[in-house]
Formats: C-alpha cells, sequence, structure tokens
C-alpha cells in the first residue's frame, strides 16, 4: 500500500483486519518497521481520538511522530492554484508539501469537507495536492468524503463482536442541528460493501447519500422497519447531499433509544464519536450493554496501526 486515502488503497480487507487484531495482542512487534523515520500528522479541524490514536499507532510501530494544527501552529496554506495569493493564507501547499515531505517519511492529513461546495469538496483538492507535492505516502486522517481509519476501526469491531458468519448492520442517520458532513457515513457504506455483511442505510428523504458509496446498501426510509433483526446499528448524523449541506430535518424520532434498539435482534450500537448525548442517541442506550463505542474508539489504534505499517512494509 503506498497511501491511505480510501478503501480504493486496500489490497486485502481480511488481511488488514488480522493485522489490527495482530497489533492489539502485541502492539511493539513491529518496533523495527518505524526506526528512523518520520511521520506528521496535519491537523486542519479538531481531533480527540485521531489525533491519539495514530500518534500512539505511530510510536508503537518505532516511527518519530510530529503533530502539527495547520494555521495554528504553522502558516494558514492556500490550496488553489495560479492564485493571486493577497488573502490570509501566507504559504502555498506546493511549497509546504514539498518541505514537509523533504523531512518526513509519511504524512497523515485530516481536512473536513467546507459544505458549501460540493464539487470542491468532493474533488478531495487538500489530498490531491500533497499526495501531488509531497512525494511520500499520504494516510487520510479524515478528508471532505470519507475516514478510512474510522472504517477500518469499525470492520475490526464488527469481526470481534459479530455473532453471525453474515449480520445484518444498518447505518441510521440521527437527527443534529447542525450541518455535518458525509465523511464517516461515505465512509462506512464503502467498507461494509466489501465486507460479508447485509448493509441497510436508513435515513429521512432528502438525505440520500452518493450512490457511489452506498454501493449494493439497501436504502430504507423507514428507520423501524430498517432496525428489524439487526446485529449492529451504526449511528450518524449527515447533512444533505443533494441539497448539499443543508440541514433538512432534525425530527427528535430518529434519536437511538431502547425502544428502538428492541426492534434489532439483540443488536449492538456503534457510533464514531463525538457525539451528543440525548439528542442523537439516548443515555440509556450509550451507558447500556448494547453500545460499543468506546471498544470502537479503542481499535482507532489498531486500525492506525494496521494501516501504518502496510505502508511502512511497502516503503522497505
Ligand atoms: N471519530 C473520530 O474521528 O474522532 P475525532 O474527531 O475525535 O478524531
Amino acid at each position: 500500500m503506498k497511501h491511505f486515502l480510501s478503501y480504493h488503497d486496500v489490497t486485502d480487507l481480511n488481511q488488514l483486519i488480522t493485522s489490527g487484531i495482530v497489533a492489539k495482542r502485541n502492539p511493539f512487534g513491529d518496533q523495527e518497521l518505524g526506526k528512523n523515520k518520520t511521520i506528521c500528522l496535519l491537523f486542519f479541524n479538531s481531533s480527540l481520538r485521531t489525533r491519539i490514536s495514530t500518534q500512539k499507532a505511530a510510536q508503537n510501530l518505532g516511527l518519530n511522530v510530529i503533530v502539527m494544527n495547520v494555521g495554528q501552529d504553522g502558516w494558514g496554506l492556500e490550496m488553489e492554484d495560479g492564485v493571486i495569493m493577497n488573502g490570509n493564507n501566507a504559504e502555498h501547499v506546493k511549497e509546504a508539501a514539498a518541505v514537509i515531505g523533504s523531512y518526513c517519511d509519511l504524512i497523515g492529513i485530516r481536512s473536513f469537507a467546507t459544505l458549501t461546495d460540493r464539487e470542491k469538496d468532493y474533488a478531495e483538492i487538500v489530498f490531491q495536492q500533497f499526495k501531488k507535492y509531497a512525494q511520500v505516502p499520504i494516510v487520510n486522517l479524515e478528508s471532505a468524503t470519507r475516514h478510512p481509519l474510522q472504517s477500518l476501526a469499525d470492520c475490526i469491531t464488527i469481526e470481534e463482536f459479530k455473532l453471525k458468519e453474515r449480520p445484518k448492520v444498518v447505518l441510521t442517520w440521527l437527527p443534529h442541528f447542525k450541518p455535518l458532513p458525509q465523511a464517516v457515513a461515505n465512509s462506512f457504506c464503502e467498507w461494509m460493501n466489501h465486507a460479508n455483511v447485509e448493509l441497510v442505510v436508513t435515513h429521512p428523504e432528502g438525505y440520500d447519500l452518493s450512490p457511489e458509496f452506498v454501493g449494493n446498501g439497501q436504502v430504507i426510509y423507514d428507520q423501524d422497519k430498517a432496525l428489524e433483526g439487526a446485529d449492529f446499528v451504526y449511528g450518524k448524523n449527515w447533512s444533505s447531499f443533494n441539497s448539499y449541506g443543508q440541514v433538512l430535518n432534525t425530527d427528535p424520532s430518529w434519536m437511538i433509544t431502547e425502544s428502538k434498539m428492541a426492534l434489532t435482534d439483540n443488536g449492538k450500537f456503534m457510533h464514531c464519536l463525538p457525539l451528543r448525548r440525548n439528542m442523537k442517541v439516548a443515555d440509556e442506550v450509550l451507558d447500556g450493554p448494547r453500545s460499543l463505542v468506546i471498544e470502537q474508539a479503542a481499535n482507532r489504534e489498531w486500525s492506525a496501526q494496521a494501516a501504518l505499517r502496510e505502508i511502512l512494509i511497502n516503503l522497505e
């Protein structure tokens, strides 16, 4: 694996899941792989889990780690080619990416969707520019359209907790008053399409995700019907893809409660975090035995370790 930008960079999903589970049992078994190598983690947006778990995974692999909040710790970066740079951004990505690439062996980047221009967001300009100018492997720490380290952690969690060979996994939209990106939902669908699961996606009308991500997932607009017999319920809010970035609905009846979970086949609840309690998910679910949110977040360390390990092996 040269880069880790999306599922398309994965050659063998089962092998990658196994690699994460092996790392969990023996975190320091590949310390030599990263020795005398450096990863720079660039954050254009806030993070708790991604920042700490990726740093920890890199250290487990023997890597030196540099973490920067772009625009706070360093200069604001211009991404567009050919512009007159008379705005707030003092440095162009052409120079910045090339310079960071000269110091570091890998670069991790978090850069969210603007939710104002769908074409630009889905073109993933920040990642394309870094890939072009840094000339070192790029790791997606959540982009405008995808969050593959989260999706790999989700695959590891489902593998650990599934009681059936082919579980029913339901991605459900949750209510939220703010417009949030589609990245986690897109990515989850993309990865579930390649996992051995039955994928169902449920959301109010107007919240359809891009068909390229939903793939073979079955879309059901009735949440109660979708939840019937589910083994895993994956909650997430996202703003509209078609009415790009808009909040069309905040119907509180889409919140996940114990009565909603009672429709499932003793299903487990998953969410990538962070989440707003009692708006998206009720305390009774999060504090009860069905919730896997902490286990899922803990697996972010092992998904990051599996992905970084694969890239380091190919750097050898
Ligand atoms: N799930 C996730 O990516 O969490 P952070 O935004 O805190 O990194």
